[in-house]
């Protein structure tokens, strides 16, 4: 058995709390539960819109949160400006839409190596590490290790979607096809995107995993049973089939 990290992402506990814009659920009382509940990390994403988590989550979370935590961002100028003040222990890079339900697709490093290569250099000046969220396609592996990251997060988004044991298996096909690519390049490799206490089970087989981040699933059981318990649930899941 190897060790996988579980990053609970609690977006939206904030979500919920923005529904009536209100002080509560506070997503970092619900980072305290997650870690109760032996998650590994917490994963927060501050949006250009600030639709959910505010720059005040993050900075209190900062303080808060005793395992890790991994700012997702996207690769603007006011984004990195935040990060290199509050110093996450770790920033994925994600490419954002405006009007999007949720993160689309996978950043396009190929097209943008200039741009993100310049963040990359200035977090790891900070001490801090680096991963970048990206469809399972060769070009965007080999540009995420020029670009100088230090791991790649696995889209694992539309592996969730597909339907039909075909598909889902040329899906987690280039799931792991492209882990091994990362693993060969020095990349570490993470995974991510629409997992839920099922479909998540064939990814942990996924060559060299480390990390997994996970929020919807998890918040949305977290509603009915609480959080501590949906994160303990949730590592059972990952330490009885990794
Ligand atoms: N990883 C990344 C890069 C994401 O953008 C998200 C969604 O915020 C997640 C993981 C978590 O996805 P989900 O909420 O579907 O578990």
């Amino acid at each position: 058995m190897k060790y996988i990290r579980l990053g609970v992402n609690v977006d939206h506990v904030a979500t919920v709390r923005e529904a009536r814009k209100t002080y509560e659920p506070d997503p970092v009382a619900a980072a305290v539960l997650a870690e109760l509940g032996g998650a590994d990390g917490i994963t927060v994403h501050l949006r250009m819109d600030r639709r959910h988590i505010k720059e005040r989550d993050l900075k209190l979370l900062k303080e808060v949160v005793k395992t890790r935590l991994n700012l997702e961002m996207a690769t603007t100028d006011e984004m990195l400006k935040i990060a290199l003040t509050v110093k996450p222990h770790q920033v994925t890079l994600v490419p954002e839409r405006e009007g999007e339900i949720t993160t689309e697709g996978g950043l396009d490093v190929e097209s943008n190596l200039d741009k993100v290569s310049k963040v990359i250099e200035a977090l790891k000046r900070e001490g801090i590490e680096v991963s970048i969220f990206v469809d399972p396609e060769p070009v965007q592996i080999k540009a995420s290790k020029r670009a100088g990251a230090d791991a790649i997060e696995i889209h694992t988004g539309i592996y969730a979607e597909a339907r039909g044991e075909k598909r889902i298996g040329e899906e987690l096909s280039r799931i792991f096809e492209s882990a091994n690519l990362a693993k060969n390049l020095g990349l570490k490799v993470h995974a991510g995107h629409g997992l839920n206490y099922k479909n998540i089970i064939p990814v942990l087989k996924t060559p060299g995993l480390e990390e997994v981040n996970i929020g919807h699933s998890i918040v949305a059981r977290a509603v009915l049973v609480g959080m501590e318990r949906a994160v303990r649930e949730m590592k059972e899941v990952i330490d009885a089939f990794s």
